[in-house]
């Protein structure tokens, strides 16, 4: 238990610190870890506090009825009650939000947190992992939920394939690539030298 700490501060010794770092969030939803990998990227690239998105009441295992629940929270607009409370979120200037693909739009957690938490006046910068089909219409949709915010352009790349039984690809060479092409995203969109 006690190593926890410890193995956090490990983590962290890289990142950037100061003042432009204390004020960037990095809010992140990820169910096999593959969009997580990019934001522990992004963050030892940029700094900034990392935080997970988790519901109140976690989507099932099961692959298929999820995909099932997310079309039809997707149908009737539903927002999934999240768990993750942001304390604060006036200190941040810069929001990373990191979300897989589902059913080729935003998922419904990320949904909960741009309607749940007000955005304004903030640089908000998409990224996205997919199992092959892309975006969608997930880029957009942040824009539209965040109509006073200016919204960078974001970063995608190819993730893992629940569906065929291909889970978390984010290591060895494919990590390797993905840290380069974070780099070099950073670099284009004015958040690092
Ligand atoms: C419920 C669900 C729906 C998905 N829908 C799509 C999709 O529409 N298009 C796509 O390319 N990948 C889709 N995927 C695959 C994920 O986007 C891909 O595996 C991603 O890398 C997962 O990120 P994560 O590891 O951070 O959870 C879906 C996965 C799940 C679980």
């Amino acid at each position: 238990m006690s190593c926890t700490p410890v193995k956090q501060e490990e983590a962290n010794k890289d990142a950037p610190s100061g003042k432009k770092s204390e004020r960037t969030l990095i809010v992140y939803l990820s169910r096999t870890n593959n969009t997580k990998a990019v934001a522990q990227i992004i963050q030892k690239n940029v700094g900034g506090t990392l935080v997970a998105l988790e519901l109140e009441t976690p989507y099932p295992e099961h692959y298929q009825t999820t995909v099932n629940q997310v079309a039809e929270e997707n149908r009737t607009g539903y927002l999934p009650p999240l768990k993750t409370k942001i304390d604060s979120i006036q200190k941040y200037d810069v929001v990373f939000v990191g979300f897989p693909t589902w059913g080729m739009q935003l998922p419904p957690p990320m949904k909960s947190f741009l309607k749940q938490y007000d955005l304004s006046g903030k640089k908000v910068i998409p990224f996205n992992t997919n199992g092959g089909y892309g975006i969608g219409s997930s880029f957009q949709t942040v824009k539209e939920l965040c109509p006073n915010s200016e919204v960078l352009d974001g970063f995608t790349v190819k993730g893992g394939s629940e569906r065929d039984g291909i889970l978390f690809v984010m290591e060895g060479d494919k990590e390797v690539q993905v840290q380069a092409e974070v780099k070099k995203w950073l670099k284009k969109i004015g958040l690092t030298n």
